[in-house]
């Protein structure tokens, strides 16, 4: 059983994007402040490269075990969400990044504390490598954290959604909880789905973060380059 599984060796074109879109990033973070940071591949590039800068947090929330793990290594605090429940800032990657900068996110089965997150920040950055960036989401499956007594129900509100849900094997959660990855839900309006999923009883979270989008990505290519994406109008 694992509590996270993401790839450990990103290929090397992969780690020069992730690490260039983390870089930017790290012009957001005031140096001794509380900030609350994702998982996976692009994020522990994030932090190696915070760990290297003279620009750490004071404190960081960290969204899984394995993150928290990265930044005690890494010599950061690791605290829990403050009692105010605000972080200024939030650092994450993501599966997928729509031009309205929603997101497909929970590739590490981390999104249910990633999303906590990233509703509670007054600014969320995600960082990518630019092959995340599509013109709509829903390319790959839309990941959904289950309470485990009520898997099989939610199995079938899916079905009536148009999801065929696949459970992730051998997979628990930081939660405690079982993953289902759901393909061939439309997403022409993923506001509406990300709803319809979060009524469902015996859903934790689904990977769709369209309520609550991104404020600014950073989408990293093989060269190095960065693009910068904010949302047209908001
Ligand atoms: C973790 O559950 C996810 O939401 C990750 O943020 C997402 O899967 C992106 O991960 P990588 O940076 O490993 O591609």
């Amino acid at each position: 059983m694992t509590s996270g599984t993401y790839e450990l060796f990103p290929d090397e074109a992969r780690t020069v994007a992730m690490r260039a879109a983390a870089v930017r990033a790290l012009e957001h973070v005031e140096p001794g402040s509380l900030m609350g940071i994702g998982t996976g591949a692009t994020v522990a590039q994030f932090i190696e490269v915070l760990a290297a800068s003279d620009r750490c947090p004071g404190e960081a929330v960290a969204s899984s075990r394995r993150t928290a793990h990265l930044l005690l290594a890494a010599g950061i605090d690791v605290v829990p969400l403050p009692d105010s429940g605000r972080v200024p800032l939030y650092i994450d990657g993501a599966d997928e990044v729509d031009p309205l900068m929603r997101l497909i996110k929970g590739g590490g089965g981390a999104h249910a504390r990633e999303k906590v997150l990233a509703c509670s920040a007054d600014l969320f950055v995600c960082i990518v490598d630019d092959a995340k960036v599509v013109p709509a989401l829903g390319s790959g499956p839309v990941p959904v954290e289950v309470l485990p007594f009520a898997r099989h129900w939610v199995v079938r509100r899916l079905s009536e959604l148009g999801g065929r849900a696949v459970p992730r094997i051998d997979f628990v959660t930081d939660n405690g909880n079982e993953l289902l990855d759901v393909y061939g839900l439309g997403l022409a309006d993923p506001g509406s789905v990300e709803c319809s999923i979060a009524c469902i009883p015996g859903v934790v979270a689904c990977g769709i973060f369209a309520l609550r989008p991104a404020d600014i990505v950073y989408a990293g290519d093989a060269s190095g380059a960065v693009v910068e994406m904010r949302p047209p109008t908001r």
